[in-house]
């Protein structure tokens, strides 16, 4: 059984990944995760916030006066509030690299092509395999159009592009106007590969306090859903390579998301609830379900339920909702 693959021009023995989490602090839970079978890791990400925050912290020390980012700032962590400072992320990321013998995956995480992307070129030179760039962020502003939000995103790809020789990911939102088209726009300006999707955390509103609140909580695999409709539009036709996250649970769920079009599969929720070893339970009920149904190999179920294969590609178009919203049988059953 050959359950290689291939993910953003890397070679993965499998196509489990422990997902960006801070879980990637923890040298040992990294290696229980490796040695439970992850087949790569992505680190937990540097911040744009905090890597502005940090020089503007030094220029108010080399320069004192230089105030304008200390109000705007003051909901975020203070740099000492991040778990590691920039140069603690890059020498953690080395000695990760030095003692691992699977791909490891740097992560920038902001949304402004500025002068806080040079770490890009930082986490290359650490020594990662690959970098995620994260552009987690909610189009509110009315007066930006979806042009103006793709054309940021594809600046700050093209700027890390003119830095960096090792191959890049970006971690989308859902919440593109047209998001195939974007996701080609991506490819063809040199993006290895999409992470589909981001996972927006929701605020609630305590009505007696008139707060808003914020409070993480894990996925569950009901979220694969919309991911596993946006891999298979994808697959073959927009992206060079693909991951999931968000949702990814047991293993038919990376069996599904794999069939849709996934290269490779991170998971973070049920590492974070079960611990390292949930690697090994996915990847046994993986390989058993792969026996069971006669693959040979992973490249043989990629993509075969994605839009390109699937025997009825209207079941990820309009023609499915009309279908199912007339087949409402009158009362819950
Ligand atoms: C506690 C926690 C921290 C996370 N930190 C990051 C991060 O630093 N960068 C990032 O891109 N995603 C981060 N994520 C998002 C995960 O990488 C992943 O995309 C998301 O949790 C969905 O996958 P899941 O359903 O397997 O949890 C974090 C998630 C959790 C739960």
């Amino acid at each position: 059984m050959d359950f290689s693959t291939r993910y953003l021009g890397l070679t993965l023995k499998n196509p489990l990944i422990l997902g960006a989490s801070p879980l990637a602090h923890d040298r040992d839970a990294v290696c229980r995760a490796v040695d439970a079978g992850a087949a790569a890791v992505v680190m937990h990400s540097l911040f744009e916030e905090q890597l502005t925050a940090e020089e503007v912290a030094h220029d108010r020390h080399a320069a004192p006066g230089v105030e304008e980012f200390a109000e705007a700032s003051s909901w975020l962590p203070s740099p000492a509030g991040y778990a590691l400072g920039p140069a603690e992320y890059l020498e953690h990321l080395a000695r990760l690299k030095r003692d691992l013998p699977v791909p490891v995956i740097g992560s920038l995480n902001g949304v402004t092509a500025r002068g806080w992307l040079r770490y890009a070129k930082q986490i290359e030179e650490a020594g990662a395999d690959a970098l995620e760039l994260n552009v987690y962020q909610l189009a509110t502003d009315p007066d930006e159009g979806a042009e103006a939000v793709e054309s940021r995103i594809l600046a700050m790809v093209a700027e890390i592009g003119r830095t960096i020789a090792i191959p890049l990911a970006v971690k989308l939102s859902p919440f593109h106007t047209a998001l195939a088209h974007f996701a080609r726009r991506l490819t063809d300006a040199g993006v290895a590969g999409l992470v589909v999707f981001n996972r927006f955390y929701q605020p609630d509103i305590d009505v007696a306090e008139l707060e808003v609140h914020h409070r993480l909580q894990l996925s569950t695999s009901s979220e694969l859903l919309l991911r596993l409709r946006w891999l298979a539009i994808l697959h073959g036709r927009c992206a060079k390579s693909l991951a999931v996250t968000g949702g990814v649970h047991d293993a038919t769920d990376v069996v599904k998301a794999i069939m849709a079009g996934a290269d490779a599969v991170q998971t973070v929720s049920g590492v974070l609830r079960h611990g390292p070893a949930q690697f090994a339970t996915l990847l046994g009920a993986f390989e058993s379900w792969l026996s069971e149904h006669e693959y040979e190999s992973v490249a043989q179920m990629r993509g075969s339920m994605s839009l390109l294969k699937c025997p009825d590609p209207s079941a990820y178009e309009r023609a499915n909702y009309i279908q199912m919203l007339q087949s409402w049988p009158g009362r819950e059953r």
